[in-house]
This record gives C-alpha cells, sequence and structure tokens, in this order.
C-alpha cells in the first residue's frame, strides 16, 4: 500500500492487490489508492509474494472490473501491465475463438489469456510462456505475473514502458520507478525494452531478452533520498516544489557555472559539443510544459548561440515525416524521461541519423538511456502532477547550453557573457523574494477563484511564460486559460474580453515592454481585468492594472525563471479555493507513458 500511495502520482482512477496466499488472492476497486486501503480493511492481505497496480486507464473506463490485477480464465494467472497492447483486438478475438471469455473491456485482459493459452498448449515454464506471448504483442508493456503453480516465482517485462527491480536482503521490489522502492533498498536495475526478469525467493535475478539472450543484471546505486519524495510539512507536493525552486535551480547549475571564472561547463554533452558547434539547425522536442521550455530555448540558442532552432510537439514530430539530416541535433526535453511520444520523436530521429541529447530529470529514466548522451536537470523528484521547478530546471539547463555554445563559437561578447554569468547567479535569491509574495497573490486568487475563463499574455520570452502559466491554471483548476502572444491577441481573443475576464500580462521592462503596455491598454478599453507581472519599481503598468505582482529586475532572456513562479502560485491557490486535487487533478497522471 505504501509503494503503491508513492505511485500514485502516474496513475489514480482505479487500484488493486494481488497476493499469493496460497491461491491468488486480488482485491480492487474504482477510485485512488486509499479507497483500495479501506477496501482492505479487515481483509486477509497476508503473504510475501504479491504485486499492485494504480491504474490511469486507456481502455475502458476506470471502474472496478477494469481495474487491475487481471486474471487469466484458469484462475492461475494474474498480471498487471502499464501501457497499451495496440493489437489487443485480434488477438482478443483469436482467443474468443478458442473459447477464452473476457470479462473486462481491457487491452491487459488479453495478455494473460494468451500466457495462460500458450502455457497450457506446450507445457512449459511460466516465463518461457511469457516470452512466447511478448512475441506475439504489438504495443507498449510494464508487466508483473504472478502464478499460483509457481508461488515463489514473479516475472516481469518490459517495453516502452519503465520498469525498475530493486534488491534488498532477501527481497525483491519491481515498480514503474523507483520511489517506492528507495525506502527498502538503494540497489537497482533498470530493466531495458524487450527483456524479461525471472525474480525467485533466494535465488539471483535472472534477465533475458524476449528474444531468448541472457543478460547479466546491471546493478546501479540509486542516489535518491526519501525526504526528497515527502511532502515535508507543505499541504501539497505541488506547494514544496514551488518552494523547493531556489535549491533546484541552484543544483542545475552546479558544478556546471562559475561565474568569477567566467566557465559554463555541461559535462554531459562534452563528446557531443563539436556537434552542437557544428550544427546547421536545432531541433528540441518535447511535450507539456517540457514544451514551453523548448521555446524558451529557441529563443536563447539563436539569440546567443546564432543557430536556427525549431521546437515540435514530440507527438506531432514522430508522425509528420520530418525532414531531418545528419547534422541536426535534437534536443529532447522530459522531466519525466518516459514520456512515450518523445521516446518515439527520439527514436525517429536516431533512424534518421541525427545527434539526440536529452534534457532529464528523472535519472537512469527511459529518455536518458535512449539519446546519445545529456543533461540531467538535478530537479529533484517531483510528485505534484503540475510540472513546477521541473520547468525552471529546464530553462536554467537550455540557458546555459546556448551559452556554452555561444561561447565556444564565439557569437557572445567576453564582456556580456560575463554579465549573464554574474546574473545567472543572483537568480536563487530572486525567486526566494518571489516566494515572499505568496500571501498577496492568495489574495489575488481569492477574487478571481470563481472565474470561468482567463487569458495569459506575453511576448518574446514571456511568450512561453503566458503558456505556461495557462497551463497550469487549466490543468490544477480546471478554469479555462488560453496563453497567447500578446500582439496576437487582436486576431481572435480580444472578443473574449469583458468585465468579468481576467488578463494576466506578463508585462516586465525591457523586450516589447512599451508594446506590452499597449496590449494592456486594448484590455483595458473593454473591460478586462488586468493581473500584471511587472519589474520591481515599475509605476507606469502599476497604474494600469487592477493587480500587480513585482518580480526582481533582470536580464531579459532570465525573466522567464522568475515569471513562471507567481503563475504558479496563482493556479495553486485558484485550485486549493476551488477544492480541487491539486496533486492528482483529474484524468492527468504525472508519465504519460502511452501515446
Ligand atoms: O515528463 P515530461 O516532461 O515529458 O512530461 C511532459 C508533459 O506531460 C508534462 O509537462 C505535463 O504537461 C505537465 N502535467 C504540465 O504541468
Amino acid at each position: 500500500m505504501k509503494g503503491l500511495h508513492r505511485l500514485e502520482y502516474r496513475g489514480y482512477d482505479s487500484a488493486g492487490i494481488c497476493l499469493v496466499n496460497p491461491e491468488l488472492t486480488i482485491y480492487k476497486c474504482k477510485g485512488k489508492v486509499s479507497e483500495l486501503e479501506h477496501f482492505v480493511k479487515g481483509q486477509d492481505v497476508s503473504g510475501t509474494v504479491g504485486m499492485a497496480h494504480t491504474r490511469w486507464a486507456t481502455h475502458g473506463e476506470p471502474n472496478q472490473i477494469n481495474a487491475h490485477p487481471h486474471i487469466s480464465q484458469n484462475k492461475s494467472l494474474a498480471i498487471i501491465h502499464n501501457g497499451i497492447i495496440e493489437n489487443y483486438a485480434s488477438l482478443r478475438s483469436e482467443l474468443m475463438n478458442r473459447g477464452y471469455k473476457f470479462v473486462s473491456e481491457t487491452d491487459t485482459e488479453v495478455l494473460i489469456h494468451l500466457v495462460e493459452d500458450i502455457q497450457i498448449n506446450e507445457d512449459i515454464e511460466l516465463e518461457e510462456a511469457v516470452r512466447i506471448a511478448l512475441n506475439q504483442v504489438i504495443g507498449a508493456y510494464a508487466i508483473v505475473i504472478l502464478s499460483k503453480d509457481n508461488p515463489n516465482k514473479i516475472i516481469a517485462a518490459r517495453k516502452g514502458s519503465p520498469l525498475v527491480i530493486g534488491i534488498g536482503k532477501g527481497e525483491f521490489f519491481v515498480a514503474s520507478d523507483a520511489t517506492p522502492i528507495i525506502e527498502y533498498t538503494n540497489n537497482v536495475v533498470f530493466m531495458d525494452d524487450e527483456e524479461i526478469a525471472t525474480i525467485e525467493r533466494d535465488k539471483p535475478l535472472k534477465i533475458k531478452t524476449i528474444k531468448n539472450k541472457k543478460k547479466t543484471p546491471y546493478i546501479q546505486k540509486l542516489e535518491l533520498s526519501l525526504s526528497a519524495i515527502e511532502k515535508g510539512g507543505f499541504d501539497h507536493f505541488m506547494l514544496k516544489e514551488i518552494y523547493e525552486q531556489p535549491r533546484s535551480v541552484k543544483d542545475s547549475m552546479r558544478g556546471r557555472l562559475n561565474a568569477d571564472m567566467g566557465i559554463v561547463h555541461l559535462g554531459g554533452i562534452r563528446e557531443y559539443e563539436q556537434k552542437l558547434l557544428n550544427a546547421k539547425r536545432i531541433i528540441i522536442t518535447a511535450c507539456g510544459t517540457s514544451w514551453h521550455a523548448a521555446l524558451v530555448g529557441e529563443y536563447l540558442i539563436e539569440e546567443l548561440a546564432r543557430i536556427p532552432v525549431e521546437v515540435e510537439y514530440s507527438s506531432e514530430f514522430r508522425y509528420r515525416n520530418p525532414v531531418l539530416y545528419e547534422d541536426d541535433v535534437v534536443i529532447a526535453i522530459s522531466q519525466s524521461g518516459e514520456t512515450a511520444d518523445t521516446l518515439a520523436a527520439i527514436e525517429l530521429a536516431k533512424s534518421k541519423a541525427a545527434t539526440v541529447l536529452g534534457i532529464c530529470n528523472v535519472v537512469g529514466s527511459s529518455i536518458a538511456r535512449a539519446t546519445h548522451a545529456g543533461v540531467y536537470t538535478h530537479a529533484g523528484p517531483e510528485i505534484g502532477v503540475a510540472s513546477t521547478k521541473s520547468f525552471t530546471s529546464q530553462v536554467m539547463i537550455l540557458t546555459l547550453m546556448a551559452l556554452q555554445i555561444a561561447q565556444e563559437k564565439g557569437t557572445i561578447a567576453r564582456s556580456r557573457f560575463h554579465q549573464i554569468l554574474t546574473e545567472l547567479n543572483t537568480i536563487p535569491k530572486k525567486i526566494e523574494r518571489i516566494l515572499l509574495l505568496n500571501d498577496q497573490i492568495q489574495e489575488i486568487a481569492r477574487i478571481y477563484k470563481d472565474v470561468t475563463n482567463s487569458l495569459y499574455l506575453g511576448r518574446g520570452y514571456n511568450f512561453p511564460v503566458a503558456l505556461e502559466g495557462a497551463l497550469k491554471m487549466k490543468e490544477i483548476s480546471y478554469v479555462h486559460a488560453e496563453g497567447y502572444p500578446a500582439a496576437e491577441m487582436k486576431h481572435g481573443p480580444i472578443a473574449l474580453i469583458d468585465d468579468q475576464m481576467p488578463v494576466v500580462v506578463i508585462a516586465t521592462k525591457k523586450g516589447s515592454y512599451e508594446k506590452v503596455i499597449s496590449n494592456i491598454q486594448e484590455v483595458k478599453a473593454r473591460k478586462g481585468k488586468i493581473i500584471a507581472i511587472i519589474t520591481e519599481g515599475d509605476v507606469t503598468v502599476k497604474k494600469l492594472a487592477d493587480h500587480s505582482i513585482e518580480i526582481p529586475e533582470t536580464e531579459e532572456m532570465l525573466v522567464p525563471l522568475l515569471a513562471t513562479i507567481p503563475l504558479q502560485l496563482l493556479s495553486y491557490h485558484i485550485a486549493v479555493m476551488r477544492n480541487c486535487n491539486v496533486d492528482q487533478p483529474r484524468n492527468l497522471a504525472k508519465s504519460v507513458t502511452v501515446e
């Protein structure tokens, strides 16, 4: 149960548990892990081999029947699964023709009937039946299978969806990520795609591929502390993670930036530095918040390093046969390192011989391993479904990358380089100052908590900030929010503005400051309410705005590292006031391991 709670941020539609004691005993129900806990109270939940699952529904609505584990027809096998079996419909009708009855609408149930069918017909070991079954499967999976006839054995396999095995003293743990494991051991094996693990009581871990090739398990020591994945006195993980940002951006810079000596160096991409310097084009691919960080990266790299940059949604890039050359460098950004679309975009880029670099937060994640090289953000575990500290850390890494390339290419003057480096060092303290505005932001939230629509506007570096602010608002508070380049407003969204519409404008000094003031006037002329993010001491916008939040002055290109913070707090407080589940918003999951 504790393990399930730790994994709950990945999906929370339904939950279930299966114990071998000695039959396969299954309890499952709709809703969160706490519902399951309630459901099993007073039941016999003893056993030393078991598995549990918390689901993010793909096939079939989130109800008790579709909840995992699923059981084979002869009730001797049970399975939990993360991923999607794409050819489930054809497998299902084949199995139905052979007399199998399906009780759920899930793709997962197909797998367990298939394994049973193979095992019965071929009289082979469980792991061999699983191997043969997986050779017939198209799609993504991380699975665990238990058998009542092999009560001391667990079979686990992965393709496309992550799976980690923890090796303790006389005990094993299998999970989608390391968070439920580190409490017990930090010795872990990250499984690779198409690998099957056989875990047996009192025996060493065995791994082979679905092509039947033996592999030697590679045991790694994880550096992850328990406190990093707990709330630490905060009401929500999201709030804790917002408050961690002075530390997390510092950790992203640590050992990579020395302002006094004028050095920026990202060790992870050392081997590919020449590729970056010679790149005719950089393509950054990502999803969601990471895509917003990519947009900031585009502005940074083009301005500082003078290399053309394209930013692509991974889900579009992977399917549209993009033009890619060997001298293109593709940068994939992902907090979790598990986003299915981004992984597929990486594979596509690699197949076209492009160099692929990663910017990931989760150490050992699939994307970190699939890319040629990369940089970890070191933001620390992010549990709240809404990305907060990972955005600022991603932007920090992109800033360092742009500066490093610019310095090597000579596209930046030495004095300017020093100036930006010195300013970067001040960012953690400036974030601390912004966090002191929490009470003021809470008051603004109170005024607007009942709105149904909102608009976020920004120009230049503040345009991605507007997009990110709007995403935070809609995903956790369910208030419709649109992010727009401020000047584009007059091409359509201005029609939405009336005296009920809050318009959040990032109107910091420098850049297109004067132009943004004109945009504010346009909103005011239509009676829209202005919440402005302004530079400390700015009286001009303050006079125009209904509310203004003052953030410390910084370089224009570094403003996203600061201006995003009040927007995170604003959406957080509105969500709390609307009684929304801040850390686990409806319909969402932290790692989107399905396409
Ligand atoms: O783990 P990733 O950075 O690849 O995730 C990408 C998106 O799913 C993620 O940023 C999502 O949009 C967040 N919930 C936004 O807060």
